[in-house]
């Protein structure tokens, strides 16, 4: 299975510890044990974090998406886009890109970006890149993590030649209805978003890199 393209880790607080990586999940335990925090890693994800970003997936989307509950067709959904299948594909798959961030090794979110992905309300005349998933598990939120991985997304598209970079956000998820603006994001329409013949409600955002 092949890697996606690695590039440098970035490191966003100086650095205590260095340890061996390992592939497995591990509890948490130095925060509740009140030890200093670790710097926070960002960097390219490898076939290792498939298994952790899945299950950081699925419970971020069913957190997100399915405040009601657990339907037939969100187990689907969820499945379908972040089981350990679809997450190893994508991991394999070198026109997609995934960013991790961790703290002492632990996954605490991940970004997806597809580089030269199109939006029908968009320019097509203008090189862009659509971020498809930023998730960070809901103990980790408020504490820059989402806006760090957002950052790298927007530094490495804009290196690889995107002049904007857009998103879309469900009509109910205020939070990130709230968060991309503050982030530079302006709001570019209505838009849909369909899976199991039913279609949902999304806004489009683009910021120009
Ligand atoms: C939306 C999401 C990605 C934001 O990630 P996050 O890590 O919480 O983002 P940040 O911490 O960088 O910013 C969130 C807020 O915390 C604030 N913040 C950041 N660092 C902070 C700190 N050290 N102390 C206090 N507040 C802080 C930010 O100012 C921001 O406030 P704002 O939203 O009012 O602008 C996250 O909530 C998430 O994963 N949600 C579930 C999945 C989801 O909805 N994804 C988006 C789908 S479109």
């Amino acid at each position: 299975m092949k890697a996606v393209a690695a590039t440098s880790s970035r490191t966003i607080r100086s650095s205590k510890t260095s340890r061996t990586r390992r592939s497995w999940c591990r509890p948490e335990t130095s925060r509740a044990q009140g030890v200093a925090m670790s710097p926070l890693v960002i960097r390219a994800a490898t076939a290792e974090d498939a298994l952790c970003i899945s299950v950081l997936a699925t419970q971020v989307f069913l957190d997100t998406y399915a405040p009601r509950g657990v339907s037939a067709q969100i187990a689907r959904e969820v499945q379908g886009v972040v089981g350990l299948d679809a997450v190893t594909r994508e991991l394999s798959d070198a026109s997609v890109k995934v960013l991790v961030a961790t703290r002492d090794e632990f996954l605490l979110g991940f970004a997806k970006w597809t580089p030269g992905a199109r939006h029908e309300l968009l320019d097509a005349t203008t090189p862009a890149a659509e971020l498809d998933r930023l998730y960070v598990q809901e103990a980790s939120t408020g504490q820059g993590i989402g806006s760090a991985l957002m950052r790298e997304v927007e530094a490495q598209a804009a290196r690889a030649g995107a002049a904007t970079l857009w998103l879309t956000a469900w009509v109910h998820n205020e939070r990130a209805l709230r968060f991309y603006p503050r982030q530079g994001y302006t709001d570019a329409g209505g838009t849909l978003y369909t899976y199991e013949g039913v279609s949902h409600d999304n806004r489009l955002f683009v910021k120009t890199l």
